[in-house]
């Protein structure tokens, strides 16, 4: 096993998913490169603390760029507030590191571009965050898209549903404010999750027309006050795309108020001999649908054994968010290594910007009224 010296850059939620998704490598049983968290950097010193507990975390530090001067770092993943991922991604780029980057790639299309840039520039491999396609009933999405079987595509609806703002009295966080969640709001939080899928397959939207909504105007601010908020909540995206000789529609939908939803991905894809099914709400029900005189929704339940990399937990047993956080990355390392074998890769810098094109004209769209061509 090759070992890979990992730094965290904000350890808070997700930096502390990824630091256990390192922690129990050895549950992946067909990788051969093994990472190794040997630093975190945290403004916070009780989040810095956090990390003691893996012993091979031998750095703790309120300045990330003392661990970028730290030469057993070979990848950084970093999970900061919006506002930061600009700079933070392109000073880990300089300092000559890998980098495993947060979704959204930058807080706009003009941070993204620039990000973009500089991993030209330096040539570090670069990818980002996005771990629902990992899922075994994404997986057989991707497969039965790319099998051709679905005949014409007809439409598409792929997004990601959350109620966590729901909850008025629920004190107000960066993501709340658009100076630190980015202008973008929930299209940065939630869009990659939505768009990746659409955009490996090809399926770019060519024009838009946004509908974007904001939630409550004010919260608690956590010290006996309220504070105002002001980013969007919700987005609905009525797009087209093109497919073969065809327009089609597409609807993206980014939602952190959807009453019941907890933590809901999605994709379907109707086509005028199959369609395909697939929602986290049942996360191991797969529904194919199949043509002809008559007319069926075939549903079946799918086991961890449908993952891009196998593992040791036995194959009819159920997936969760922590397995598909481990999936990815063993995307990120197996791809860094040249050695992705046709599997499913990360989101890449191509598909980040991407997303970040689609939100800056849905922007536009949401200011103007109207459709918006992309180019
Ligand atoms: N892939 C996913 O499913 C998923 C889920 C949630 C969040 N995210 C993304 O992860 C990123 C972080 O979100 P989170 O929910 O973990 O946030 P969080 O608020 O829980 O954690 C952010 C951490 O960054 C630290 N931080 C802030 N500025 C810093 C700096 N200059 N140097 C070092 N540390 C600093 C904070 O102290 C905090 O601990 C965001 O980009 C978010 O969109 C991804």
């Amino acid at each position: 096993m090759k070992s890979i010296g990992i730094g965290i850059i904000g350890g808070g939620l997700m930096g502390r998913e990824m630091a256990s998704a390192f922690a129990r490598w050895c549950s992946l049983t067909d990788v051969d490169v093994k990472p190794e968290l040997v630093a975190v950097a945290d403004l916070v010193e009780p989040v810095r603390e956090w990390f003691r507990q893996i012993p091979s975390c031998q750095q703790f530090t309120s300045d990330y760029k003392e661990l970028l001067a730290n030469p057993a770092v070979d990848v950084v993943y970093v999970a900061v507030p919006h506002n930061l991922h600009e700079k933070l991604y392109i000073d880990v780029l300089e300092a000559g590191k890998d980098l495993f980057a947060e979704k959204p790639f930058g807080m706009d299309l003009e941070s993204a571009r620039n990000i973009a840039a500089a991993v030209l520039r330096t040539g570090r491999f670069t990818r980002c965050s996005s771990e629902f396609p990992f899922m075994p009933g994404a997986q057989r999405v991707a497969q039965a898209v790319n099998s051709g079987k679905l005949g014409r595509v007809l439409e598409i609806v792929s997004g990601f549903h959350h109620s966590s703002d729901m909850d008025a009295t629920k004190p107000a966080n960066w993501k709340r404010f658009s100076r630190t969640c980015g202008e973008i709001g929930v299209l940065g939080d939630l869009g990659m999750h939505a768009c990746h899928l659409p955009l490996r397959f090809g399926w770019k939207p060519k024009s838009l027309f946004a509908q974007l909504q904001k939630g409550y105007p004010q919260r608690p601010d956590g010290k006996g006050g309220m504070t105002p908020c002001d980013t969007w909540d919700n987005a609905m995206l009525h797009t087209w795309t093109h497919i073969g000789d065809h327009d089609v529609p597409m609807r993206l939908e980014m939602k952190r108020l959807s009453p019941g939803q907890t933590n809901t991905w999605f994709i379907e894809v109707l086509g005028t001999e199959g369609g395909v099914r697939f929602s986290t709400k049942q996360p191991k029900t797969l529904w194919l649908f199949e043509g002809g005189k008559e007319q069926f929704w075939k549903q079946t339940d799918l086991g961890i054994a449908g993952t891009p990399f196998k593992v040791v937990t036995g194959g009819i047993f159920e997936i969760g968010f922590a397995d598909i956080i481990q999936q990815m990355w063993a995307a990120f390392f197996m791809e860094r290594e040249g050695k992705l074998n046709g599997r499913f890769g990360c989101a890449t810098v191509e598909e980040a910007v991407a997303t970040q094109e689609i939100f800056a004209a849905a922007l536009e769209s949401q200011a103007k009224g109207s459709v918006v061509a992309l180019t």
